[in-house]
């Protein structure tokens, strides 16, 4: 039996519930969780924007240990320190084959079922099944995820750190370094500054970055990205935020805009805000019916490129140990991104919190 966090209904508190965890079958990993993110994807499907089957044990942004392996495992073994990737990559499907495995279609049908890939679950509550996202299913004390979601990692950094790599570091340091690929002396505007928006920030920052501009309506995050690297602040509650940034960039816009927040309004704003011929990296996820309104005419004749990025456009096996090896190297920041730490039971006080954007990050601590 392990104590889970799983979702019922839409709309309606997590439930702590102590669920059947069966053995890890052939290819699989047995994860003794240690810390878990609450990151805005898993709110997303608290509020229906994702569906997805249901129970449901929530959560893909996780550190642990691994417990016990499958057969046929031999990336990992007992003992190992791991972090959850959220896109296990099957490497033969062909976006695989291209060497965009965060484009993994595999990965993607394993999204929209909330199984492991042989089509079932490990989590069970009454002999009936209980589905995990992302594969990972990291709001549980343990959880069973395929090989390629156990990503070994250095044992001298804390787990609730490490857990930090698993989506916010490398969503957001990803859409920098992957997708955009920011150049030194260039203005960048982050439109949301919560887990992933901190990290686009201070991606900027090491891509050297001359002007960040943060955009966000909570005042005390947008105080606390000034010490991410942000040189400047907009608040979107105040003030129109593209007229801002067009006002500190001498009626230009920027270099790049990224949207970190899910809205097609503010992805329309991110846009917006984009120069002739710059970059807009949409990062945040909206629900899969919304469409984004962007005049036609400013298409060809300001010949922007408008783009989006999943996973960071990473590739966890390679890029979470360098995100940690940065860390290690003081050139990433992770202890200020946790604004709170909860008890598995508190875990929808942590989400209260979420919605309100009070926290950088808050995270379970197991
Ligand atoms: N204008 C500006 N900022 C806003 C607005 C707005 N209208 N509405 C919300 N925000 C801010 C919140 O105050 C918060 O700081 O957006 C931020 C969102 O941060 P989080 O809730 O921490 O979300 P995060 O986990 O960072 O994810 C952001 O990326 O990976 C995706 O699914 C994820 O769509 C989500 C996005
Ligand atoms: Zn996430
Ligand atoms: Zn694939």
């Amino acid at each position: 039996m392990v104590k889970a966090a799983v979702l019922h209904h839409y709309g309606e508190p997590l439930a702590i519930e102590e669920l059947d965890l069966a053995a890890p079958r052939f290819g699989e990993v047995k994860v003794k969780m240690k810390a878990a993110g609450l990151c805005h994807s898993d709110w997303h499907v608290v509020q229906g924007q994702l569906p997805l089957p249901l129970p449901l044990v929530l959560g893909h942004e996780g550190a642990g240990i691994v417990e016990e392996v499958g057969e046929g495992v031999t990336s990992v073994q007992a003992g190992d320190h791991v972090v959850l990737n959220w896109v296990p990559s099957c490497g033969r499907c062909p976006y695989c084959r291209l060497g965009r495995p965060d484009l993994c279609e595999a990965a993607a049908r394993l999204t929209a079922t909330g199984t492991l890939p042989d089509g079932t679950t490990r989590f069970s509550l009454g002999g009936k099944p209980v589905y995990q996202f992302l594969t990972a299913g990291a709001f549980s004390e343990r959880t069973i995820v395929p090989e390629q979601a156990a990503i070994p990692i250095r044992r001298d950094v804390p787990f609730e750190l490490a857990a930090l790599i698993s989506c916010s570091v490398m969503t957001g340091v990803g859409a920098v370094i992957h997708a955009a690929r920011v150049r030194p002396g260039s203005t960048v505007a982050v439109i949301g500054a919560g887990g992933v928006g901190f990290n686009i920030i201070q991606g900027a920052a090491l891509a050297g970055a001359k002007q960040i501009i943060a955009i966000d309506i909570v005042e005390e995050k947008l105080t606390m990205t000034k010490t991410f690297g942000a040189t400047h602040t907009v608040n979107a509650g105040d003030e129109d935020a593209v007229s801002a940034v067009l006002d500190l960039t001498d009626g230009l816009g920027v270099d790049y805009a990224f949207e970190a927040i899910g809205r097609p309004e503010t992805m329309a704003d991110a846009y917006n805000m984009t120069r002739k011929a710059g970059m807009t990296v949409i990062v945040g996820i909206a629900a899969p019916h919304e469409t984004v309104e962007i005049n036609a005419f400013s298409l060809p004749s300001q010949a922007k490129t408008l783009t989006g990025v999943w996973l960071g456009q990473g590739n966890p096996p390679v890029d979470y140990p360098k995100l940690l090896d940065l860390y290690a190297a003081g050139k990433l920041k992770l202890e200020p991104l946790i604004s709170a730490v909860y008890a598995l039971e508190q875990i929808n006080d942590g989400f209260a919190a979420l919605k309100s954007g009070q926290n950088i990050r808050g995270l379970i601590r197991f």
